[in-house]
């Protein structure tokens, strides 16, 4: 059986600053299919692994999945690779796309059985929507109203069995009843330099780049723990290495190329970096409330929350406190900025 492929209906996160159609679609050559192909997550892989093999020997659709984490990691792809590794019929939608109970009925009674329904963000569906596919994970049912007024009535329609696949990038934003009816709850984590430097071989190899190894070394290293990243940089240096270099991306050519992009050894970008200056030169070092902080750096809320954050977070520049956001102690060393004392005094 043929893979599924990704059409047009699907619509990735509008608000993610690492969305761009142009280069989604030059990535589409680079996306796994098969689990063998998805680099690292690897607790991952080996649960679903076994979940996927049990329902296959069943002849069942796989349990509801639910995939949480920053955006570029890797879930649409995942969602992608559990069709294709069940053989089934995939199809990817957003929450924002499906505005009436007509649009989900429409998409599940045409789904063949154990087909996987995708649908990203989730967090954004609507209370009617939402409710109806309660029962619809539940008992492959439909809740369908026919007629009007005081002769309308509610009839049961059955749908085929399917698996829903739901990704966001806002865990926190899912209600409860929602959350609890996924049987597989999956956390994407950033990705190891290790990691990455496998999905960046495997991209080099696919699109045909010669990349000497301390090169893939430092590219893994600066690629924000996202695959995303990784293959936008490895682009970006091709590029470089093709019109400023002999062709080959060399090490020389990654500094040189990171440096253009403003992007510094750990991966920060310009924007990260005005964040962190943000905090520490006009609000003292915070905390500052995110709305305040994203007028300041004139970014939206969304993309600060969900794209700037996290990395900022997880390398222990920034803290949400439940003030507000904090520098640590790490952002001021790395940009090289001082923090006085209640004395005045240089703290290092
Ligand atoms: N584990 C992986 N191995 C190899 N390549 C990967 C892996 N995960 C992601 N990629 C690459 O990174 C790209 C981005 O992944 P994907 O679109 O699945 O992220 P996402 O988590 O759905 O992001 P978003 O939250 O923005 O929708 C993919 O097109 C794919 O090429
Ligand atoms: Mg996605």
């Amino acid at each position: 059986m043929n893979p599924p492929t990704i059409d047009q209906t699907s619509s990735p996160s509008t608000m993610n600053p690492l969305y761009n159609p142009a280069e989604d679609e030059k990535e589409a050559s680079l996306r796994p299919r098969y689990l063998s192909e998805f680099q690292g997550q690897q607790r991952i892989k080996d649960n679903l692994l076994i979940f996927i093999k049990a329902a296959r020997d069943r002849g069942e659709a796989l349990d509801h999945l639910f995939l949480m984490g920053p955006p570029g990691l890797g879930k649409t792809t995942l969602a992608l690779v559990v069709a294709s590794e069940m053989g089934v019929d995939f199809k990817p939608t957003s929450a924002p796309a499906i505005e009436k109970p007509k649009d989900l009925a429409g998409i599940l009674t045409n789904l063949r059985p154990a087909g996987v329904l995708f649908i990203d963000e989730i967090h954004r569906l609507k209370p009617s929507i939402e409710e109806m596919l309660y029962i619809a994970m539940e008992d492959f049912e439909l809740d369908w109203i026919i007629g009007q007024g005081p002769a309308a009535r509610t009839v049961r329609i059955p749908i085929p069995p399917f698996t829903l696949v739901g990704a966001t990038t806002k865990a926190g934003m899912v209600s409860a009843p929602l959350s609890s009816r996924f049987g597989i709850s999956l956390r994407f984590d950033y990705y190891s330099p290790e990691e990455l430097a496998s999905v960046i071989r495997r991209s080099s190899n696919i699109l045909d780049i010669k990349i000497k190894e301390d090169a893939i070394e430092l590219l893994s290293g600066t690629s924000r723990g996202t695959p995303r990243i990784a293959n936008r940089l490895l682009r970006r240096m091709r590029d470089f290495a093709q019109v400023r270099g002999e062709g080959i991306i060399t090490r020389d050519i990654v500094e040189d190329g990171l440096e253009r992009l403003e992007v510094d050894y750990l991966g920060l970008e310009r924007l990260d970096r005005e964040i962190l200056k943000t905090i520490i030169s006009k609000f003292g070092g915070g905390p500052v409330g995110a709305e305040t902080l994203a007028v300041s750096v004139s970014e939206s809320v969304e993309s600060l929350e969900d794209y700037y954050e996290p990395y900022l977070i997880q390398i222990g520049m920034l803290a949400r406190t439940p003030r507000g956001r904090v520098a640590t102690p790490i952002a001021y060393r790395h940009l090289g900025m001082e923090k006085l004392d209640e004395n005045g005094q240089f703290q290092f």
